[in-house]
């Protein structure tokens, strides 16, 4: 008699691996989505991986398909501009996509008037455009199919205002709620949508940060690997649901925000990414 999971997964599935689908992970060539495209790798799942960095995605790929045995295609796509977002999107729409994680995403500290605008401008198009571009290019195959599997990396700052973060905030505010919208009206599709909504993860985006001011607040302890954020990612998406929030810290942001009015929370959490910024 198969268990109720078991039940579960046959009604709802995420595709298993096969060799004309191709699983595509979006900012592949570093952190969180290093560890995406090398765990789906180490499930079987041919892949399609993405960044700008064409040589650091070439190595990630010669690595991948000689300890796991599968096919790795390489597109090296700057997200930003929106005619290498296109070219890419219009590629995923003609292609057998079986999961995509909408992953590459940057952040920028600071008080908004102070930073670069054309930046504050690129961010918007990397962190909102290139995520809902590419969604919107696999959906309309994936509901045909009544497969697929879509891991948006959101986080946990998306759940608050976060003064001296203001972009970056925004950014993730838009990706919580569009991940979670979306998977409400994918209910009974068969395709899987789940939010990733970490909290502090050790990975490249965080370069910009003070690190000192990063430990103070955030011992080492509790900071989390992108390996374990892409590994219980992936069992989250297969399971259908609708957030993963890996650690502690996150956790207790998401806690928070649920609670504290968001007039209490925004100052709160400025002082804490000002000081992050080297204020
Ligand atoms: N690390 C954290 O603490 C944390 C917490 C919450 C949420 N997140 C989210 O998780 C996702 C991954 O974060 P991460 O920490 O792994 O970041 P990361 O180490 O900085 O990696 C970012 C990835 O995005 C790619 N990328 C950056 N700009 C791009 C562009 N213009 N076009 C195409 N690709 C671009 C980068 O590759 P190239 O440089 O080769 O283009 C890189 O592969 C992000 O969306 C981030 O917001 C991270």
């Amino acid at each position: 008699m198969p268990s109720r999971v078991a039940l579960y997964d046959l009604r709802m599935p995420v595709p298993a691996p096969s060799s004309d689908a191709r699983a595509v992970v979006t900012g592949a060539s570093q952190g969180i989505g290093e560890a995406l495209a090398t765990e789906l790798a180490a499930r079987g799942h041919n892949l399609i991986i993405t960044a700008r960095r064409e040589e650091v995605l070439n190595n990630l790929a010669a690595g991948l398909t000689d300890k796991y045995g599968v096919d790795v295609e390489v597109r090296p796509v700057d997200l930003v501009d929106p005619s290498q977002r296109a070219k890419l999107a219009d590629e995923l729409a003609s292609r057998n996509i079986s999961v995509l994680c909408a992953n590459a995403g940057n952040a920028t500290l600071g008080p908004v008037a102070e930073l670069d605008p054309a930046g504050e401008r690129a961010l918007v198009q990397l962190n909102a455009a290139g995520v809902h571009d590419l969604v919107l290019a696999v959906l309309p195959r994936m509901i045909e199919g009544k497969a697929g599997g879509i891991l948006i990396s959101g986080s946990a700052a998306g759940n608050s205002p976060i003064p001296h973060n203001a972009t970056y905030a925004s950014t993730k505010a838009f990706l919580n709620t569009f991940s979670e919208s979306l998977r409400g009206e994918l209910r009974s599709s068969g395709v899987h949508v789940t939010l990733l909504a970490p909290g502090p993860v050790r990975t490249g985006m965080l370069e910009s940060v003070d690190s000192s001011a990063a430990t103070k607040l955030v011992p080492n302890y509790l900071w989390v690997s992108a390996e374990y954020a892409a590994k219980v990612s992936l069992d989250a998406l297969g399971r259908n649901k609708m957030r993963v929030v890996p650690g502690v810290p996150a956790k207790a942001m998401s806690v928070a925000n649920q609670y504290l009015p968001r007039g209490i929370v925004a100052p709160m959490v400025g002082r804490v990414y000002k000081k992050l910024g080297g204020g």
